[in-house]
């Protein structure tokens, strides 16, 4: 890993929140020291210093990306196990711009959280090439886990995720979900919901099965977004009577979302991420796929109708999505192939961990968003919502050096021969994208310098993250 004392990145422009400007970027050790006018006397001098001179001609610079859900080497079942490693998946992450992970410990039923967060806490150490943090997955809402609550927060875990969805699994009923709530709002810590209705969806499920439907279309027909939506409407009005903000993960469709808006809309701190597969898949064109090509589209919530992008995308442009994640949670064929005669045996989720700030760059070259929304989306709101901000997500005298030097005017191919993860085939095989990263720095250390890897495991450093600024 090549980590030099002075970096000086002439000739890029700076995107922030509020738009893209010419500046040059000076990194002393680990942190931004300035940001200056292009060429100026300050710039010069500090090239002068034996500093690493960053030639960003034509090039942005963006704050490193913040994927706030992943689930790196999470066992999904007995028999599959997401197939990134803390390595690999961190690694591939930052190929794409990502600078810093959230992931989760999980606890499940009769598990002590503290358990589930020591174990988590174990695997990722010395194991990432950028920063990390964990949220907590909450399968068990009980007297001792809500107490736990308050020393995670103290330690720097300070999100908690529940499921509406997956029963006798991670499942949480309204009166747990509720007692959660409360608790997190006396902590000023985030409540993060899958929303599906996952009662109401076994029976569809368990119905479809039973009729011999159990091709890969049937796991998106049994999971209708009007499941979603009633979930996010029940969820918003649960946290309105504990008075806790709350995180919607993985929204993926104009029924959800119009919840979301109607949440907002009634002065909540309701807020959303949605995540690439469901601006860019759907139902019909992916899920819908005979053997193995449908399997591997099986995530949930499930892909949806085409129509449901666009809607998507004007939500990422009017704020009432606030982030983009990428859920990434990648199953190599042999586990996809699990559930060749039952699609309810196939694991769920997809990989794009590498892809998001790409995915997402190409939503502003097609006019769908601003540069400025691009970084907001998947970089400063990500950091300040988890309690981040400024340390991350933002190109600022005295952040983390996290930056990306973005190429807009390249074109990449993405798919299996290129990619990074740990994944023997990909959702985005073929897909012609417009701009490519070309140089990454996090804390102020290359991990991606000029297309070339130079990173290192162990690099990356757990987060202690703070609460939010964004939730008063
Ligand atoms: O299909 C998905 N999303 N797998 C990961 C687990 C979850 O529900 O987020
Ligand atoms: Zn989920
Ligand atoms: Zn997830």
């Amino acid at each position: 890993m090549s980590s030099v004392d002075t970096i000086v990145i002439q000739g890029g422009r700076v995107v922030s929140t509020s738009g893209a400007t010419a500046a040059d970027v000076i990194v002393e050790g680990e942190r931004i020291a300035a940001v200056v006018a292009p060429a100026s006397v300050a710039s010069m001098a500090a090239t002068t210093s034996g500093a690493r001179v960053v030639d960003a001609a034509g090039c942005y610079v963006v704050p490193g990306g913040v994927d706030v859900h992943t689930h790196l080497q999470l066992p999904m079942s007995p028999e599959a196990t997401s197939s990134d490693t803390f390595e690999t998946g961190s690694a591939a992450a930052a190929w794409g711009g990502t600078t810093t992970l959230i992931d989760f410990a999980g606890q499940m039923k009769g598990m002590h959280v503290r358990d589930a967060v020591e174990e988590r806490l174990a695997e990722a150490d010395g194991q990432c090439a950028i920063d990390y943090g964990f949220h907590l997955s909450m399968g068990d809402v009980d007297e001792i886990a809500l107490k736990e609550m308050g020393s995670l927060v103290d330690e720097g875990i300070t999100s908690f995720k529940f499921f509406m969805a997956y029963p006798g699994v991670y499942y949480s009923d309204d009166g747990q979900i509720l007692r959660a709530m409360q608790r997190s709002a006396e902590l000023g810590a985030l409540t993060m919901m899958h929303a599906e209705n996952g009662i109401a969806i076994d029976v569809l499920r368990d119905q479809a099965a039973s009729r011999g439907d159990t091709g890969s279309v049937w796991h998106g027909r049994t999971r209708p977004s009007r499941l979603e939506s009633e979930a996010v409407h029940r969820a918003a009005a649960l946290a309105e009577v504990a008075g806790a903000p709350l995180y919607i993960v993985h929204l993926t469709s104009g029924d959800a979302l119009e919840q979301v808006t109607w949440a907002r809309q009634r002065g909540l701190n309701v807020f959303a991420e949605t995540c690439p597969q469901y601006l860019y898949l759907s139902i019909d064109e992916h899920l819908d796929q005979p053997g193995i090509d449908g399997l591997r589209h099986i995530c949930s919530p499930p892909l949806r109708h085409h129509e449901n992008h666009d809607t998507l995308w004007k939500g990422l442009r009017r704020d009432e999505l606030a982030v983009v994640s990428t859920d990434h949670c990648p199953f190599c064929d042999n586990e996809k192939l699990l559930g060749t005669d039952d699609f309810r045996v196939t694991p769920n989720g997809l990989g794009s961990i590498e892809h998001r700030m790409d995915l997402i760059h190409a939503g502003v070259i097609a006019g769908e968003i601003s540069v400025a929304r691009w970084v907001e989306t998947c970089s400063t709101t990500p950091a300040r919502l988890f309690g981040m901000y400024p340390q991350k997500g933002v190109i600022a005298p005295g952040s983390d050096a996290d930056i990306v030097v973005y190429d807009p005017t390249v074109t990449q191919i993405l798919g299996t021969d290129t990619h990074h993860m740990n994944l023997d085939h990909s959702v985005w095989e073929g897909m012609e994208i417009p701009g490519q990263v070309r140089t990454v720095i996090s804390r102020g250390s290359f991990v991606i310098d000029d297309r070339t890897y130079v990173g290192r495991a162990g690099h990356g450093q757990f987060l202690r993250r703070d609460v939010s600024d964004l939730l008063v």
